[in-house]
């Protein structure tokens, strides 16, 4: 595809088809990745990559468990509130419950950890609209990781002590992929010619 045409018809998918992705396709994307720029040149992140069904929704059911037992309080997160009502009321909906789901950690004492992460990220983003897959951006693990109970989780699938989650992806075929440019609101350009 066209590198402007994916940029801009890449949209977040909230639903996806239980159809594992081929094992190709998962490198490619795992190649885009690292093929992303990153501070040094370092190569920091370390791609958690889960398409193993039964620890994708142990994960789910952990982060369920650990928000359900969180006190709501004003402090955390914006959203956390709402979030852990949504999870004591069983209608908080994690990451979609996608075929493929990949954590992004990167080291705790890499000043550029989460800007390499993103960078990475977003490449992996544009490969799977390159390659007919939704994905979307799952904020949450990257707070709700100094949960004890979730960090102990974290660390069973491969989380190392000297590292943090950055972010994740939700990853799979869906339904039908966008293909179309919507108006988007401006980010704020100061132009100097
Ligand atoms: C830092 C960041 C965090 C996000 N977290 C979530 C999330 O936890 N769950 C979710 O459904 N989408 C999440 N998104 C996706 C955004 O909601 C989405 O990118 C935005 O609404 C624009 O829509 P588009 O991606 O379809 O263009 C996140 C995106 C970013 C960049």
């Amino acid at each position: 595809m066209e590198t402007l045409k994916c940029i801009k018809t890449r949209r977040s998918y909230r639903k996806f088809l239980q159809k594992p992705i081929e094992e190709e396709k998962i490198n490619i994307l795992l190649s885009a990745g690292n093929y992303a720029p990153s501070g040094k040149n370092c190569q920091s992140c370390h791609f958690i990559v889960i398409v193993n069904e039964d620890v994708r929704k142990e994960l789910i059911a952990k982060v369920n468990e650990v928000l359900t037992n969180m006190k709501q309080t004003d402090e955390g997160y914006e959203q956390l509130a709402n979030i852990i009502k949504l999870a004591k009321e069983g209608k908080y909906v994690f990451n979609y419950d996608p075929s493929l789901f990949i954590i992004i950690a990167n080291k705790k004492q890499n000043a550029n950890a989460m800007a390499d992460s993103a960078c990475a990220i977003e490449n992996m983003m544009l490969a799977a609209q390159d390659m007919q897959l939704g994905s979307c951006y799952i904020n949450q693990l990257k707070h709700l990781q100094n949960d004890p109970r979730m960090n102990d989780y974290l660390k069973t699938i491969g989380l190392q002590d000297d590292e943090i989650v950055c972010c994740s992806l939700s990853v799979g075929y869906v339904e039908k992929l966008n293909d179309d440019v919507p108006e988007r609101n401006r980010n704020k350009i100061t132009y100097i010619r």
